[in-house]
């Protein structure tokens, strides 16, 4: 028997990887996976750019790089996240391979076994997955319509054992499809400020965003630059050019960039060279602008189909939320309701989506599920839905 370390002996594969392997038999609609749509991928413009390199972009491309990331593809993103009104210039940019790696990074910066974080309920999973590799006490605060809950983040903030962060994805919530409102932001900074908590901002959705006049509530807390609070920012390449790069960034105080960088020099050295020089050139002609303008529509368009199927078949106890952007919808069954059951009949009928306990940080509370609409032509969408509102329907009456 080998024997492992106790960090990674409380590893267990996450039910969403487990059923990732069912869905992806050819005849399951499957609503489960978190991925852009395969249909969409700027295939030709990233051939054309590749093509069009003169031949020592193409050779460094090949060849490893400094641990921060290629010098032209920090100047490029520094540029992109500007326009979002981002203090590059105040912080550090890290680049990343994938911000999976990014929030594994700041885990492995702030925990020691033991330590408590803070962090939504639900949660992304693989935020809870990175931190429990550290063996952090995770203490979920819950997540309403607005945005984590202020009363329940305070009380947590005044326990004795001080958190070491709290960790938030406040635009397009993974999985509640949330985004946050500019009051709860705001309530959100004044509990945070003086009391030394750090936090880490996840944006990995943001750009998706459907309706224009949302734009001053996906103002990044980052931008908001709220003085007494450390935070540390993270972004991804994933959603708007494709997860495939393995390419995300981290834009954090200097004092904490020195120890990440440090951290992922032991861990991969450098992010990809080849997939940071294409992300440089797909900045740079000005195509991540009209991509993001194209997928969004696309992505809204995929939402307004799921949205129509559910008001058509969902019981009305159901409740749920209609996107404004991102890739989920997140549905409240009754107290008591086991989604996996539900899933398991939906499974044989031929639909899949990701159960409620998966996200939850205490593995627990089942009594919700994800859909994501990202992957699916509108056609699936109307032969899935009424496929998970049925098996609904068989365990909740
Ligand atoms: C909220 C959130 N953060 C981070 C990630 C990680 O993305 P990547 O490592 O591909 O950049 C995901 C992926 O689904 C996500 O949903």
């Amino acid at each position: 028997m080998p024997r492992f370390s106790k960090a990674v002996s409380s590893l267990r594969s996450s039910e969403i990887r487990d059923l990732m392997t069912l869905a992806s038999r050819p005849d399951i609609i499957s609503f489960a996976g978190g991925m852009p749509g395969n249909d969409l991928f700027p295939v030709e413009e990233v051939e054309e750019l590749y093509r069009k390199l003169e031949s020592k972009h193409k050779q460094a491309a090949f060849q490893y790089g400094p641990t921060p990331g290629l010098p032209s593809l920090l100047e490029s993103l520094a540029g992109f996240l500007e326009t979002k009104g981002l203090p590059v210039k105040e912080n550090r940019l890290l680049i990343t391979t994938g911000s999976q790696q990014g929030l594994n990074l700041l885990a492995k910066a702030f925990i020691d076994p033991g330590e408590p974080v803070l962090v939504e309920n639900p949660c992304f999973i693989g935020a809870l997955s990175a931190f429990r590799s550290y063996e952090a006490e995770l203490r979920g605060v819950p997540v309403d319509r607005d945005g984590i809950n202020i009363e329940a983040l305070r009380h947590e903030t005044e326990r004795p054992e001080k958190a070491k962060f709290l960790y938030i994805t406040p635009y397009f919530h993974n999985p509640a499809g949330v985004l946050y409102t500019t009051e709860r932001k705001r309530e959100l900074i004044e509990t945070l400020q003086g009391t030394d908590i750090p936090l880490i901002e996840d944006d990995a959705y943001g750009d998706l965003s459907f309706f224009e006049e949302d734009r001053e509530r996906l103002k990044p807390i980052k931008a908001i630059n709220p003085p007494g609070i450390e935070v540390c920012y993270t972004g991804s390449f994933s959603k708007i050019l494709g997860p495939g790069l393995r390419l995300g960034w981290m834009l954090v105080p200097e004092e904490i960039y020195q120890k990440c960088e440090l951290i992922k020099q032991s861990a991969d050295a450098c992010s990809p060279s080849f997939t940071q020089v294409l992300a440089d050139q797909f900045i740079r002609s000005g195509q991540i602008y009209s991509y993001v303008t194209r997928v969004r529509e696309e992505y809204k368009r995929r939402a307004a189909a799921m949205v129509a199927a559910l008001r058509e078949h969902l019981p009305s106890y159901v409740e749920w939320n209609e996107p404004r952007g991102g890739f989920y919808i997140w549905l409240t069954l009754p107290e008591g309701a086991d989604a996996t059951k539900i899933m398991m009949l939906a499974l044989e009928k031929g639909a899949v989506f990701v159960v409620g306990k998966t996200f939850d940080p205490a593995g627990k509370r089942n009594n919700s599920l994800r859909l994501s609409y990202c992957n699916n032509t509108p056609q699936e969408i109307a032969e899935g839905i009424p496929i998970v509102a049925h098996a609904i329907r068989q365990v909740c009456g």
